[in-house]
């Protein structure tokens, strides 16, 4: 286990990536190795040192979808995954780099979930970490909570919710319309354990 030199609080305000070298810092260890089944631009890992850790990043835009990961059973100590989650916009960037729109349903975002976990599950040793990160939303004027459904989803899938971290934005997003629920500024990254 690494040396940590800060305490490390369920709340964080700031940044993806100091969040996850806080989590990185709290449960891996040198030499873990980590598949990272959404990884994108590998924003997540800008503040680790990268060569502490196997970290083996795939992604759909790369050809991996991650309800079928090309992985055999219990291949890495841990697995981190991070779907598109925000249905914010419908600007051509946002949608190459999530690939969602503000069309897609909060069903079809759920989904990715159901099928997501039980292939981290598999891949993912026993007694290793699962980070998964997910966010609230509204969504037909109906509050959706995101994190909840999802939760469930890992019990159901025998995963112990080890912990969960709340991280706010620092950023202040407009209101653009009429206010009839509280503005979200944060999201959540769950630690599931494999059994
Ligand atoms: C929120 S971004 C992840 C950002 C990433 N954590 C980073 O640090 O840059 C969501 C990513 O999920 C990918 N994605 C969407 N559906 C996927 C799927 N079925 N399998 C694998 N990756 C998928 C998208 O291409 C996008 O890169």
């Amino acid at each position: 286990m690494i040396k940590i030199e800060e305490t490390i609080y369920t709340v964080h305000r700031g940044t993806n990536s100091r969040l996850i070298k806080n989590v990185v810092d709290l449960y891996f260890k040198q030499g873990d190795s980590i598949a990272d089944v959404t990884y994108g631009k590998g924003v997540f890992w800008k503040e680790i040192n990268k060569s502490l850790y196997k970290i083996v990043g795939s992604d759909i835009k790369t050809g991996t979808d991650f309800r079928h990961l090309p992985y055999t059973s219990s291949t890495f100590c841990h697995s981190v995954i991070d779907p598109p989650y925000a249905r914010i916009t419908n600007l051509k960037g946002m949608v190459d780099c999530y690939n969602t729109t503000r069309f897609t349903t909060h069903k079809e975002i759920i989904k990715l979930y159901e099928e997501g976990l039980p292939e981290l599950k598999r891949i993912t040793k026993p007694g290793g970490y699962i980070l998964c990160k997910c966010q609230d939303e509204v969504c037909g004027c109906r509050q959706k909570w995101s994190h909840i459904e999802i939760y469930d989803i890992a019990l159901n899938l025998g995963l112990y919710a080890k912990d969960l971290f709340i991280l706010v934005n620092d950023k202040m997003p407009k209101v653009l319309h009429k206010q009839q629920h509280a503005r979200k500024l944060h999201s959540y990254l769950w630690v599931f354990q494999n059994n």
